[in-house]
């Protein structure tokens, strides 16, 4: 099979303001001197910033994404922001069905779905997340619990695989420097590989990331498997030169 370009996605979550900027300006003329080619770079801030951060960005190989998107096109959703907004902010891609979202939201595979169909729908490529929790790891059940997460979340459009990636991300890994074995990543990628190919007619070209507690001292071993398309990267994504780091690790 051929390889597929790794994807290195960073979630700033709830963190930067306008200041931060300079980190996505320092990403940006890294990538355009060629420290990480091989990589596709994708930095996803919050809201606030997501405009600015593409106007940094334009015309240069690093995307920008969103973190969450509506399943409605436009209307009255108080505080909510459709997929639409997002591109025409300049997002190319935007995260789903994050762990985070899913916890403090309450968001449903159901829901999740959705938003992935509407953020396909305007153009966007998606980052639909995945992962189990430690009760459900403990209990045995890490991967019928990714399996059946995957399967309720995915989006209906079958053509849309090449504008997919999922992202592995257990949830007992985010934010706590404790991270499954190479040995275990490989082993539930290459489950969720089967899984796709069995879903979607096109499930080999849906590159599949690893995320949790990802730095630059683990990137080389945890992602450089060819099950292993890449990484969302959560807190060492906020300093360009973390990010960076772990991006030369997969390119
Ligand atoms: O979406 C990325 C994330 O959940 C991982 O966070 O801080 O463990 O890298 P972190």
């Amino acid at each position: 099979a051929n390889r597929l370009t790794p994807l290195v996605a960073g979630n700033w979550k709830m963190n930067g303001l306008r200041a931060d900027l300079a980190q996505v300006a320092a990403i940006r003329d890294a990538v355009a001197a060629g420290a990480v080619a091989g990589a596709e770079i994708l930095v996803c801030p919050p809201a606030t910033l997501l405009a600015a951060a593409a106007q940094l960005c334009a015309g240069t190989p690093v995307a920008i994404g969103g973190q969450d998107c509506s399943p409605d096109a436009y209307g009255a959703h108080t505080g909510d922001i459709s997929a639409e907004m997002l591109k025409d902010a300049g997002a190319s891609y935007v995260i789903v069905g994050h762990s985070e979202r899913r916890i403090d939201h309450g968001e449903s595979d159901a829901r999740v779905a959705a938003k992935a169909a509407a953020a396909l729908r305007a153009g966007l490529k998606v980052i639909l997340c995945v992962g189990e929790t430690e009760a459900e790891r403990t209990a045995g059940q890490a991967e019928a619990r990714v399996a059946a997460q995957l399967e309720q979340s995915l989006p209906p459009e079958q053509a849309a695989a090449g504008r997919l990636a999922v992202a592995y991300e257990p949830v007992w890994a985010i934010g706590t420097g404790v991270t499954p074995s190479p040995r275990d990543v490989v082993a539930m990628h290459g489950f969720l590989r089967q899984r796709l190919k069995t879903l979607l007619t096109d499930g080999e070209v849906v590159r599949l990331l690893y995320g949790g507690s990802v730095k630059p001292g683990n990137a080389a071993e945890l992602l450089r498997s060819p099950d292993v398309n890449g990484a969302l990267v959560g807190g060492a994504s906020l300093k360009a030169a973390e990010f960076l780091a772990i991006a030369k690790a997969v390119s």
